[in-house]
């Protein structure tokens, strides 16, 4: 079995650990929310921006789902802190390609921590004059918020452990995976 130790070994995978969330719960609950956006969105001017990397497979499930048109834009943050914990000091890498003035943004985030970059996106995309912001979060750790945010589409509500696959990583590992899984060892903060 790998340890987190191993990550420095290419091609090391840690072990892991509970099933969180299982494929056919996700591919249901993203038709849901894919249900209640195009509802939500008829007739609008909606564009869809994946927060990379970690959206990536969450957006493209959750707009085959959808049945109304979007444009899709991108946008890619760091955060400086730990691994494990976010600072709320956030750096953009890649800024969306287009301007969103008039538009009705929709963040799509793999998940919503402390909330500090979520925070920080939310003023950026703000201060673009669209005609809306909203958030769509797979997941969510209510327990570990430290700023008072709530996305309006919510895919499921996990306590607070750290957990990888369906876009998220652990030292960008196991993204692939089809579900959400914690790993077998805690990981070091
Ligand atoms: P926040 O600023 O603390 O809300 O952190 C949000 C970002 O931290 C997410 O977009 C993820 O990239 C990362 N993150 C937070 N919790 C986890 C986790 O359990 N697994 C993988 N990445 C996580």
């Amino acid at each position: 079995m790998a340890s987190l130790g191993d990550l420095a070994s290419p091609g090391g995978v840690p072990a892991l650990g509970r099933t969180v969330v299982d494929a056919a719960s996700l591919q249901r609950r993203v038709g849901e929310l894919a249900a209640q956006i195009s509802r939500d969105y008829a007739g609008r001017n909606l564009v869809m921006i994946g927060i990379l990397k970690g959206a990536v497979i969450f957006l493209a499930d959750l707009m085959r789902a959808l049945t109304i048109e979007a444009e899709v834009d991108f946008m890619a943050v760091s955060s400086y802190g730990s691994s494990t914990d976010s600072s709320g000091v956030v750096r953009i890498l890649k800024d969306l390609d287009a301007p969103v003035a008039g538009r009705d943004l929709l963040v799509v985030e793999d998940i919503v921590d402390s909330g500090l970059t979520l925070q920080y996106l939310l003023r950026t995309l703000t201060a673009r004059d669209p005609a809306s912001v909203e958030v769509c979060a797979l997941l969510t750790k209510p327990e570990r918020r430290q700023v008072a945010l709530q996305p309006r589409y919510v895919g499921f509500e996990i306590p607070d452990r750290f957990v990888v696959g369906y876009g998220l990583d652990y030292a960008q590992r196991l993204r692939r995976l089809p579900y959400v899984a914690e790993l077998a060892e805690p990981v070091p903060g």
